[in-house]
């Protein structure tokens, strides 16, 4: 699920039609996935069949398979039978956590937007074993789909747990998080709706709460909460947790705190217990958007 290899996927890394046409790549800036195998066990493979057309939005698609047109978005109220708030969640891996939350939550309407096809059949299953008529799900790249195709202000919250960390320095600019993905963010967002994010990566967890603090239309939730020594950031500098060695105590400090308390309509995912297992620390945020910047 968290694969990432030295070289990047080129094959999604390109431009607009035009270009598209000259250089026979697709987009201009690099996405945050690698495509991974697409086949479907049995199991799976039956609940697709069955629930794909009722739960997966068919919808044209650009220039990648992984696209969205521009042009096209969706009617809300056709597409759920509803006008309940909607909360989606991005990189929804196997399902587990949106499929938990709209069994909990009947009244609202849940979207996952994942490129794993896997994934969303893994969602399907859950759909179908809980009965769940309040989830819909979209197969694409994440930006595109808050940029065009959720209209303007209709989502209330938006989750992104353990997004893919890219790690390394110079897959850094893979990561989806970024100062840019806060525009379509703010467009997608509702008045007063509300950001939550989690990762295991120290590293991702500081930039997304400095770009999302350096941006006025966001307000972090609990700023200044779980600072110095109460704050994961601490421990995992002072304790060389990330394979780094240990920086001297006031050093590792972490005097800007910030961190949420994990959100407790989070399941524990195969991901997050992964990381449990190998020692890592997690990072919750939360932030509220502003009426007005
Ligand atoms: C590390 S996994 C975490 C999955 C899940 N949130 C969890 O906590 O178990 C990240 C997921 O994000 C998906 N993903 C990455 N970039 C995406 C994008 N641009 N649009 C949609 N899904 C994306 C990946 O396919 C993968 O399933």
């Amino acid at each position: 699920m968290n694969q990432q290899p030295d070289t990047p996927d080129t094959q999604h890394i390109s431009p607009s039609a035009e270009q598209a046409k000259r250089t026979g790549k697709f987009r201009t800036k690099p996405v945050s996935f690698v495509r991974r195998g697409n086949r479907l066990n049995p199991r799976r493979q039956k609940v697709w069949d069955e629930l794909k057309d009722q739960y997966v939005l068919h919808l044209d698609r650009d220039e990648a398979s992984t696209s969205v047109s521009p042009d096209v978005e969706l009617d809300l109220a056709q597409v759920y039978g509803n006008t309940n708030p909607l909360i989606v969640e991005i990189g929804t891996g196997q399902g587990e956590n949106l499929a938990a939350a709209a069994a909990r939550h009947r009244d609202k309407n849940f979207l996952a937007v994942e490129v794993y096809t896997p994934g969303i059949a893994g969602l399907l299953v859950q759909v179908k074993a809980e009965q769940l008529e309040n989830v819909r799900a979209i197969e694409a790249n994440a930006p595109e789909v808050l940029a065009h195709t959720l209209p303007a202000g209709s989502v209330s919250e938006l989750w992104i747990y353990f997004p893919d960390p890219w790690h390394k320095k110079k897959h850094h600019k893979r990561r989806m998080i970024t100062a840019e993905f806060l525009d379509v963010v703010a467009r997608a967002l509702a008045p007063g709706g509300i950001v939550r994010l989690a990762t295991d990566w120290s590293g991702y967890a500081e930039q997304m709460r400095a770009i999302f603090g350096a941006d006025p239309r966001f307000q972090n939730v609990h700023a200044g909460e779980r600072a110095g020594q109460d704050s994961p950031l601490t421990k995992v500098r002072a304790e060389g947790l990330e394979k780094e060695d240990p920086l001297p105590a006031a050093d590792a400090l972490d005097t800007e705190g910030g961190w949420a308390p994990r959100f407790e309509g989070r399941v524990l995912t195969n991901f997050e217990s992964k990381a449990h297992r190998a020692g890592r620390e997690i990072f919750d945020l939360t932030f509220r958007f502003a009426e007005q910047a």
